[in-house]
């Protein structure tokens, strides 16, 4: 099929090549030419494993190819994805509709004949049905243009896998529609992967843009739910992650996102479940969703709990202290900083005293440009030259696989602080570190820890054991 994606950041970008990948001819188009430019060479703008693979193989194989002339989308097809973002706005908590808007104003009126326009991106209830007013104002009299939502979920560090084998794909249309195309397009458009079973929910546009922004409020909330109770364990000295492992056993609740630590970031749940707020206060409903304000606070106290705890670390007093944080990334597999825990604790470090060098795989560019004053170091362990602490403040493989000996003589003193209670306490303490986790000790018994023991024979934590299972973290 013939299909544009309007909007080619990291959602448009992923969705422009996967369904090249499953053999669509795909326009993306997109206003910053330097990102078009460099998409076009097969440069990926972000980091997003495998996506580059895919992107050049739909550019050589002419199945993928890039604009910024949204003219262009209507010549080459009838059915146009849109994939912009959809930001918190910069005075308040709603999500900010700008770029949709923008969008629609540039392609509409370029559109003759019959085209539909499938949303993706995550938007307030009642989007849709304002957006088709606007379609009916901007279109010409030879056009008819319809509004359906599909909904995006995909992760960020399992983009292209979660793109071709989703979950479960939502399509939402106008419900006084009697003759929507959406369906039939969507079935087309996703045969391939739709033929291996996955799940296509056919539904009204409301319950498809609320759909997402539940699934990521639920999301947040089981993260602020098990960071809630890892205070608790603070204060009696109970361990969370066995606790996490002994809840998730029960079907009902599931181990994953029970992941107590540093709390949520990224550009997606922060920003939602705001967004998602702001909404049920503008229809009326802000009892329903206070609930949110509470998960929000819980993730924002991880950060200056962790800033706490360092500080003990070191005596009380951040003041003069060396301190390196091991990630700045939002999570590991990602250069996306925004708002990131990790970047936020370290920025927070430096407010009150301490010299603080960072060091991420992969998120060192993007961080120099939100925290220019921090230090940065080109790798772990220059990170923690003469270090009074050392926090890890990003699951990275690299860390988790860290051996204490590979910093013993670079750092000043042997203080370790686990943001992501990824580390093996047991290694680090043998080896003469004094070593605390966020969220409470962790106690847990040589059987637990057991039944966590990867292949070498390593003992490792639940987190690492869910990022082996590659579902259970994201
Ligand atoms: C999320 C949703 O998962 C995805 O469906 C949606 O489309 C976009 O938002 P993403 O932002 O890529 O995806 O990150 P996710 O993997 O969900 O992690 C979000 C944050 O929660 C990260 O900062 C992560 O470190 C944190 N987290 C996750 C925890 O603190 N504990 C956990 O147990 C799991």
């Amino acid at each position: 099929m013939k299909l544009t994606v309007i909007g080619c950041g990291y959602l448009g970008a992923t969705h422009a090549a996967c369904m090249a990948e499953l053999g669509h001819d795909v326009l993306g188009i997109d206003i910053d030419a330097d990102k078009i430019a460099r998409l076009r060479a097969g440069d990926v703008p972000f980091f997003e494993p495998g996506l580059a693979d895919i992107i050049r193989r739909g550019l050589s194989s002419g199945r993928l190819s890039f604009s910024t002339d949204h003219r262009e989308a209507a010549r080459h097809a009838s059915v146009h994805f849109l994939g912009v973002g959809t930001p918190q706005e910069t005075r308040g908590h709603a999500a900010d509709l700008g770029h949709v808007n923008a969008a629609i104003d540039a392609l509409v009126p370029t559109l003759t004949g019959q085209h539909l326009i499938i949303g993706k991106s995550t938007v307030p209830v009642g989007t849709c049905a304002g957006l088709a007013q606007r379609v009916a104002v901007l279109a010409g009299r030879d056009a008819s243009v319809e509004v359906a939502w599909s909904p995006e979920f995909l992760r960020e560090g399992f983009a292209v896998e979660d793109s071709l084998a989703p979950d479960r794909l939502v399509l939402g249309v106008n419900p006084a529609s009697t003759a929507s195309s959406a369906p039939a397009v969507i079935r087309e458009v996703y045969r391939e992967v739709l033929e291996t079973g996955i799940p296509l929910i056919e539904t009204d546009w409301s319950t498809a843009e609320l759909v997402k922004v539940a699934a990521n409020a639920f999301l947040a909330t089981k993260i602020s739910f098990i960071n809630a109770i890892s205070e608790i364990c603070e204060i009696v000295d109970a361990d969370v992650t066995t606790l996490a492992d002994a809840i998730g056993h029960d079907q009902r609740i599931g181990r994953k996102f029970l992941n107590a630590g540093l709390g949520f970031g990224g550009g997606c749940l922060p920003k939602d479940i705001r967004a998602f707020a702001a909404r049920a206060e503008e229809i009326g409903a802000s009892g329903a969703l206070g609930f949110l304000r509470e998960v929000d606070a819980i993730n924002m106290r991880r950060r200056s709990a962790a800033v706490e705890l360092t500080a003990q670390a070191v005596g009380g007093d951040l003041l003069g202290r060396n301190i390196a944080v091991l990630g700045a990334s939002f999570k590991p597999e990602s250069d996306d900083v925004r708002d990131s825990p990790a970047l936020s604790v370290a920025a927070q470090l430096a407010l009150y005293g301490a010299a603080v060098t960072v060091f991420d795989p992969k998120a060192l560019d993007n961080s120099r440009r939100v925290q220019p004053m921090l230090g940065y170091a080109g790798s772990a362990r220059e990170a923690c030259d003469r270090a009074d602490a050392v926090v890890v403040a990003t699951e990275w493989a690299e860390f988790v696989h860290m051996s204490p000996d590979e910093l013993d003589p670079v750092v000043r003193a042997k203080v370790i602080i686990d943001g992501r209670r990824c580390l093996d306490p047991w290694m680090w303490r043998e080896a003469g570190w004094n070593y605390v986790a966020i969220g409470g000790p962790v106690t847990g018994t040589a059987a637990g820890a057991d039944a966590r023991r990867d292949t070498a024979g390593r003992t490792l934590p639940a987190t690492v054991t869910a990022l082996a299972s590659r579902r259970i973290l994201g």
